[in-house]
């Protein structure tokens, strides 16, 4: 076995120095250590999302990215092993994409509120209740539903995929603030579920606007799942790969990223000249993932995720419908 070059480590610190006193990086580099051993031993790679932490987007992340992203390159991985610094649905659309690897979630409790919003029961009565009105599927949801559904799509490319469908109504699921937020963009007709996000919602307009009045020429980036009225005031409103490619375009002197706090944290080590204002929220299930248990995820292959394959089958259609456009 070859050890970890210690170079690695200590210029891995230089990315995460800002959040990560110095005295405390010797527990963190063993773990780093011990993750890229395992990945090489195990031919693994771990995809993390935007939302992760410094030391995991930074210190061990092959791939990083939205959860559109996240799924275009696990469809080609050839890596034996999967792992997700994520939450459950994105290590699903691994699977559902690349089914024959192993795709681990080192939590199981890293779900996600919208995912537990809905059922595929709650999908077949909306289906009843609009007959032939087509089903659009955020990707933050279970494969059951994904299943249920024609077409999914991420906070990247909902206008795309719904405008995409050709009918002058479509339902729009499970997150009632993206669906009011595309239906602002689109002459379709879009009929909401009541899902929301945990993070998202708890950005509300008057203190985003005590922000502005603070900090004068601040721009406000927010994620499509915060509240309509707060995306309308927003400067930009994207994925959270969008919001990234916007501060990489712009370099805004001050801005406001109405998201997870850790987009914050990681973007800030490439703009420096970039102030952050930090109105964040943190998601609790994706900070269910740490290094230590991408390490034992690594070390005794778990949680390993499975599909049930009837289910499998037609929940991948969705995906694949959305990645073809
Ligand atoms: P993105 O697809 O924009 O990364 O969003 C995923 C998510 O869970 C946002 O809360
Ligand atoms: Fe789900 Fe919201 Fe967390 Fe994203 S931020 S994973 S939508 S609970």
């Amino acid at each position: 076995m070859q050890p970890v070059p210690a170079q690695r480590t200590e210029l891995l610190y230089e990315r995460v120095r800002p959040f990560i006193p110095e005295i405390e990086w010797p527990v963190f580099a063993d773990e780093v250590e011990a993750i890229w051993e395992l990945k090489r031993r195990r031919q693994a790679v771990i995809l993390a999302h935007n939302y992760q932490t410094p030391e995991i987007y930074h210190c061990v992340a092959d791939v990083v990215g939205d959860s559109l992203h996240l799924a275009r390159e696990a469809r080609h991985l050839e890596a034996e092993v999967i792992v997700m610094a994520g939450v459950y649905f994105m290590a699903e659309t691994a699977k559902l994409l690349n089914p024959v690897r192993t795709v681990l979630m080192p939590d199981l409790g890293a779900g996600c509120s919208l995912a537990e919003s809905i059922t595929p029961e709650d999908v077949r009565a909306l289906r009843r209740a609009h007959p032939g009105v087509p089903v659009v599927t955020y990707v933050n949801t279970s494969a059951a539903v994904k299943a249920e559904s024609d077409i999914c799509c991420t906070s990247a490319n909902a206008v795309a995929v719904v405008e995409s469908l050709g009918t002058p109504r479509v339902l729009l699921i499970p997150d009632r603030y993206l669906a009011a937020n595309v239906a602002r963009r689109t002459a379709v007709e879009i009929i909401p579920w009541q899902g929301r996000c945990i993070v998202h919602e708890r950005f509300g307009l008057e203190a985003v606007q005590a922000l502005r009045r603070e900090h004068p020429g601040l721009e406000v980036l927010a994620h499509p799942e915060c509240r309509p009225e707060v995306v309308a005031d927003a400067d930009f409103s994207g994925s959270t790969t969008a919001m990234s490619e916007y501060i990489d375009r712009q370099r805004p002197a001050a801005v406001a990223l109405l998201t997870e706090c850790s987009m914050s944290d990681n973007i800030t080590v490439d703009h420096p000249e970039v102030r952050f204002v930090r109105p964040c929220n943190l998601c609790p299930y994706m900070k269910r993932i740490t290094l230590t248990n991408l390490r034992e995820s690594l070390e005794s292959l778990r949680y390993e995720v499975t599909i049930e394959a009837a289910v499998a089958e037609r929940a991948r259609r969705s995906v694949e419908r959305m990645l073809a456009l």
